[in-house]
C-alpha cells in the first residue's frame, strides 16, 4: 500500500483521469482543491472512487473577487463523505501579489479548519516567516498541519516537526540538485514524513519534464529509501500509516 497524500487530478490537466487513477490500483490518493473549480472535482472523485479523498481549499494565487462565496462552498462540503481536511491554503509570494489578502484568506481557512476540527495542508512558497508566524500565532497546530512540497531547510524541517507538524516530500527529491531535501530526508525520522506527488507537477526523475501523476509517488518513496539506506517496504509501511493517522482515513 502507498499513499500520494497530495495530487491534483483536474480534468484540465488530463486527457483521461479515470486511467491515471486506474494505475494506482487499490492505493490511495488525497486529491487537492486549488481554486473553487477543482474543489467541485475533487468532490466529485471523492464520490466516484472508494479509494480517493480530498481536502478543499484556495491556493494563495487563486483568490478571485468571489472568495466569500468560493469559502461559504468549502464550508458547506466540509463534512462530504471523504472530504479530509482543507488545503491547499497558504502563502505565495513568488510572484508580484497582494500578500495582505493573502494572510487574511489563509488565516479565514485556517480558523475553518479549527471549527470543524480538520487537518489543514499548506503551501508556502518564498514565505516561510510569515507561513510561520501565522500558524503560530492563529494556534493551527490544534488541527493536523502537513507542509506540503517541503522545499525549506532542515532547521526549518525541524521547528515544524516540533510543533507537531508532518512534512511532505514529493518528486523534487529525486532531482540531482536537490542537495537541501535530501538533506531533510536523511535527517528527520520517517514518522514524520508523508509522500506525495503534487501531480500534474513537479515529476520524480527519470520522467522529469512528462507530465506527472499519483503512481509516480512509488519513486519517491523508493529515493527515500535509498537517501536513509532502508528497506523500501519500511518507507511505504511508515509512511502509509502516517498519512492515514494524519488525515484520519
Ligand atoms: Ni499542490
Amino acid at each position: 500500500m502507498i499513499i500520494d497524500s497530495h495530487c491534483h487530478l483536474c480534468k484540465k490537466d488530463y486527457e483521461n483521469i479515470d486511467q491515471i487513477i486506474k494505475n494506482m490500483q487499490d492505493n490511495i490518493m488525497i486529491a487537492s482543491g486549488a481554486d473553487h473549480k477543482s474543489n467541485k472535482e475533487v468532490i466529485e472523485l471523492c464520490k466516484k472512487y472508494p479509494n480517493i479523498y480530498g481536502v478543499l481549499g484556495i491556493h494563495p494565487s487563486e483568490i478571485t473577487k468571489d472568495i466569500d462565496k468560493h469559502l461559504q462552498f468549502i464550508e458547506e462540503h466540509i463534512n462530504d463523505k471523504h472530504i479530509v481536511g482543507i488545503g491547499e491554503i497558504g502563502l505565495d509570494y513568488h510572484y508580484e501579489c497582494n500578500k495582505e489578502l493573502q494572510k487574511n484568506i489563509f488565516i479565514k481557512q485556517i480558523r475553518l479548519a479549527k471549527k470543524y476540527h480538520k487537518p489543514i495542508v499548506i503551501h508556502t512558497r518564498d514565505a516561510i516567516s510569515d507561513t510561520y508566524d501565522i500558524l503560530e500565532k492563529e494556534k493551527a497546530y490544534e488541527v493536523n498541519v502537513t507542509i506540503h512540497c517541503f522545499s525549506e531547510s532542515l532547521e526549518m524541517a525541524k521547528q515544524f516537526i516540533k510543533k507537531g507538524a508532518k512534512i511532505g516530500i514529493g518528486g523534487v527529491v529525486t532531482f540531482k540538485n536537490a542537495k537541501k531535501l535530501k538533506e531533510v530526508v536523511e535527517n528527520i525520522d520517517l514518522k514524520h514524513i508523508l509522500l506525495e506527488t503534487d501531480s500534474p507537477y513537479l515529476t520524480p526523475e527519470p520522467y522529469r519534464g512528462t507530465k506527472n501523476e499519483p503512481k509516480n509517488v512509488y519513486l519517491v518513496a523508493k529515493k527515500i529509501s535509498e537517501i536513509k539506506n532502508i528497506d523500501i517496504q519500511e518507507v511505504l509501511d511508515i509512511t502509509t500509516a502516517n498519512a492515514t493517522t494524519q488525515f484520519d482515513l
